[in-house]
C-alpha cells in the first residue's frame, strides 16, 4: 500500500458530546478531558497507520482556541502528519461544531508523538 493511501485510511474522527462531567466550573470542556480524547483519536490514528501496538511518546504543544459550552458537539479528527522510523506524528484537531447550521471552527489543536512497540516495548519499526 502507498504511504498516503496509509495516511488516508489512519484518519480518525470522532464526534462527541460535552456532558456536564466533562466540564470544568465555568461549564466548558475541561483541558483535562480534552487531552484524554486527544490521547484517544491519536492512538486509533497510530494503530491504524501502524497496524502494530503504539504508545504515546510525547504531547507536544496543545493551543486552546476557542471555549467549548457544555452540551456542545465536538468533532475530533487525528491525521498523520509525519512518519518516522518507529514514530509517528499525529496532529489532533477538535472542531466546535455549531448544531443548528452545521458549520465547525478550530477549538483545540496539537501534536502527539505515537511510537509502535514490540511485545517487549521495544520500539518497532514502522
Ligand atoms: C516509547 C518508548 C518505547 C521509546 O523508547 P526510546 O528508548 O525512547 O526509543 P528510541 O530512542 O529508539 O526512540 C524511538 C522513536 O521515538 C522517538 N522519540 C522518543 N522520545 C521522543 C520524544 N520525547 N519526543 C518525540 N519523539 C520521541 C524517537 O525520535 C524515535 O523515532 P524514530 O524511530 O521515528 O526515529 C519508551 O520511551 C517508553 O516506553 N515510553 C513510555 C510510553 C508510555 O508509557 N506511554 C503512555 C501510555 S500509552
Amino acid at each position: 500500500m502507498e504511504p498516503s493511501d496509509r495516511t488516508d485510511q489512519a484518519r480518525t474522527r470522532i464526534t462527541k458530546l460535552v456532558f456536564p462531567q466533562d466540564t470544568n466550573p465555568l461549564g466548558t470542556l475541561y483541558g483535562g478531558t480534552a487531552l484524554q480524547w486527544m490521547d484517544e483519536v491519536a492512538f486509533l490514528a497510530a494503530t491504524r497507520f501502524a497496524r502494530r501496538q503504539v504508545v504515546t511518546v510525547s504531547m507536544d504543544r496543545v493551543d486552546f482556541k476557542v471555549p467549548i459550552p457544555q452540551g456542545s458537539i465536538v468533532e475530533l479528527v487525528g491525521d498523520i502528519i509525519r512518519v518516522g522510523r518507529t514514530s509517528m506524528v499525529v496532529q489532533v484537531r477538535i472542531l466546535l461544531e455549531d448544531a443548528m447550521v452545521g458549520t465547525q471552527e478550530l477549538a483545540i489543536e496539537g501534536n502527539l508523538v505515537m511510537v509502535a512497540v514490540d511485545q517487549d516495548m521495544k520500539p518497532a519499526a514502522l
